[in-house]
């Protein structure tokens, strides 16, 4: 390929994650392409990306599972390596609809594995999650650890997910496929202009807690405080949405090496409980954030963060941004954009 700037195409490229690695990959010297359906996504992110980094995006408004649209986007563009993160996401609706759980995300990759084999594209990240791991039986986790505990559809459409991959580069061995397991993304763009924008109640507990500090929302409802954590609260590894960026952007470099399959864990390799990230937040904006103890969540692990150490000596990425600033990260998006996108 000339030296001109190699295209990576980001399905789900305008949701959450995939718009902050826009940000990561313009700064890496990639030219990013975004493949998104709009279902949990809008276009006032890809508009406050583009005045990010001071240039426009190429964008399809497509869905990964039409396979035409997809063999477009091959057509028009040379594709140096795809960031496959068009996904349904949430752990309790994955419970309720399986079935489109498994076509979105499963069938989903099988349809877009193919067309990248057709045009003979054959570098791959894929969006993975530590759910992969079930219920932890050491920490930190590291990539060595079991995979398969998972009990929910979500977790187990990344397994399979995973495990397409594997097979995929078993059969060959021309495929580049990094796994990258994320561990709690939070946080926004230090601009405040893109960030979390759930639809509905938020899942997650930092964009509630945000919620809660804007005002949209009355307190926080902290699902058990008797597991077995130093103050009994649900323990996890939030990192900074932006390392996360940076690490697939470490990624797609990675893959100029032709790698072969790699996976690695995105994660601080610190646990905060859910009580001290309230306090964390509310030290770094300044917002009292009012809560009550409610029975435990269904399918909730206790604890879990990651052993980040592989990613280090192999993509020599790891991530630098701390809780403090993840938080007031996070109340500058929130603050500022209270409705969230407008367009
Ligand atoms: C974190 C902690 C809750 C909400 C999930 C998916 C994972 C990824 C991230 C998609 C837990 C507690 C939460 C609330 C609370 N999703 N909590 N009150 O469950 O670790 O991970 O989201 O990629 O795959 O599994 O994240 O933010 O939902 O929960 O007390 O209103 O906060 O019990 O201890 P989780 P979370």
């Amino acid at each position: 390929m000339s030296d001109k700037k190699k295209n990576i195409l980001i399905t789900g490229g305008a949701g959450y994650i995939g718009i902050h690695c826009i940000t990561s990959l313009v700064k890496s010297g990639y030219t990013p392409i975004i493949a998104d359906n709009l279902y949990n996504a809008t276009t006032g992110a890809i508009k406050a990306a583009e005045a990010i980094i001071g240039e426009s995006i190429k964008f399809y408004n497509i869905d990964v599972l039409d396979k035409d649209a997809l063999s477009t986007v091959f057509k028009e563009n040379e594709i140096f390596a795809v960031i496959h993160m068009a996904a349904l996401k949430a752990v309790g609706e994955s419970c309720t609809i399986p079935l489109k759980y498994y076509h979105v995300n499963v069938s989903g990759t099988v349809i877009l594995m193919e067309v990248m084999k057709e045009f003979n594209v054959k570098n791959m990240v894929m969006s993975s999650s530590a759910t992969v791991y079930g219920t932890p039986q050491y920490l930190p986790i590291d990539e060595k650890h079991p995979i398969g505990g998972c009990t929910n559809p979500y977790g187990k459409t990344k397994l399979f997910m995973e495990e397409i991959m594997q097979d995929v580069y078993a059969s060959d061995k021309d495929w580049n496929i990094i796994i990258l397991r994320y561990f709690n993304p939070i946080g926004s763009h230090e601009s405040g202009t893109i960030g979390e924008d759930p639809k509905g109640m938020p899942n997650n507990l930092a964009p509630f807690i945000s919620q809660v500090a804007v005002g949209i929302r009355s307190e926080l409802s902290v699902f058990g405080d008797d597991y077995d954590t130093p103050d009994g609260t649900g323990v996890r590894d939030y990192i900074h949405v932006l390392d996360l960026a940076d690490g697939h952007s470490a990624a797609v470099q990675k893959l100029e090496q032709s790698p072969g399959l790699k996976v690695y864990n995105l994660g601080t390799g610190q646990g905060y409980s859910v009580l001290e990230l309230v306090k964390a937040f509310e030290k770094a904006t300044g917002k009292s954030i009012p809560y009550k103890i409610c029975p435990r969540r269904a399918g909730d692990i206790a604890a879990g963060y990651a052993d980040p150490k592989l990613a280090e000596q192999e993509m020599n990425w790891k991530a630098k941004r701390g809780i403090d600033e993840m938080c007031s990260d996070m109340w500058r998006w929130q603050s500022m954009n209270p409705k969230g996108y407008t367009s």
